[in-house]
């Protein structure tokens, strides 16, 4: 059984974007990240601080805007327009969930598409099926990453992806496409789960139900990639796989945390070092290989 750790091949690649982030600074241009939280969702607050975390040791720029619970959708946009606006921003971000009363699409579409390092705007969305995405969604880029890094090619698998999210289920099924494999989309009306992930050589599982994956639902030796993040009473962050109960019956696993949560926030640094890259003009090869 392989443990694809995510942790280990972020700090690869953190060494690889702090070198081009020097690079970028010696021709004066400084990455600059904006994340932008609307209200106090704590989950949000702890992902938001990892990527700044990520952001300062790669030595980029980060500032974190935070948004009172009682925002509107104009004040919100009028936020997203002044980094629109602002030469120095790279990349922005909206953290997601925003609270009720704001529609995150709206958010989405506003960001300026060479700025929408989350890749979540609906023309980078759309030059995702084209198969021409300049800026994919972090999590399933970081997961095609983890997976090459591993020498795991996808191609001619039977890959099951259960949910739908436009964060991770719809942009990881295209990927998965794209690299070849052949795609089963489950999600909560699907009338017989297991019949799909039984036969499945890959799965990517994103729904947030902690343990809910056990060993009944997979054949021997297939791969599973666990985007879940579910916190127990007891304080403990889970996956949406029982991870005792599968593993010695899989040929490969991500861990939970330590799998595909800091492949997604490597993913983020990289697509605002590769924002910064195209707004000056410069060529991505020169520096980050
Ligand atoms: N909420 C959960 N995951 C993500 C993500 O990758 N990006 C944003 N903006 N919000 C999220």
């Amino acid at each position: 059984m392989e443990i694809l750790d995510g942790r280990q091949r972020s700090q690869e690649l953190t060494e690889l974007y702090t070198q081009a982030v020097e690079k970028l600074k010696k021709v004066s241009v400084t990455p600059k990240l904006v994340v932008i939280t609307v209200g106090e969702d704590p989950a949000s607050f702890v992902y938001v601080r990892q990527k700044k975390r990520r952001a300062e040791a790669v030595g980029m720029d980060f500032e974190w805007v935070t948004l009172g619970d009682e925002t509107s959708q104009e004040e919100l946009e009028a936020t997203i327009d002044k980094f629109n606006d602002d030469s120095k921003t790279s990349g922005i971000i909206v953290q997601f969930p925003l609270p009720n009363h704001l529609s995150e699409s709206r958010a989405m579409d506003r960001i300026a598409i060479e700025k929408d390092v989350d890749g979540f705007h609906y023309y980078n969305a759309g030059l995702l099926v084209a198969g021409k995405a300049e800026f994919k969604p972090c999590t399933p880029k970081g997961i095609l990453n983890l997976l090459e890094a591993h020498d795991i090619d996808v191609a001619g698998m039977d890959a099951v992806v259960i949910g739908r999210s436009q964060i991770v289920g719809m942009p990881i099924a295209i990927d998965l496409i794209h690299h070849n494999a052949t795609v089963t989309v489950c999600h909560s009306r699907t009338k017989d789960l297991k019949f799909h992930t039984q036969r499945a050589d890959l799965i990517v599982v994103a729904i947030g139900n902690a343990h809910m994956l056990d060993a009944s639902y997979i054949k021997e030796g297939t791969i599973l990639i666990d985007v879940g993040i579910n916190r127990l009473d007891d304080g403990k962050l889970v996956g949406d796989v029982d991870y005792e109960d599968v593993k010695d019956k899989v040929k490969a696993i991500t861990p939970v945390p330590g799998g595909v949560g800091p492949m997604t926030v490597a993913m983020l640094m990289e697509q605002t070092i590769l924002a910064a890259i195209r707004q000056h003009g410069l060529d991505s090869r020169e520096f980050l290989g």
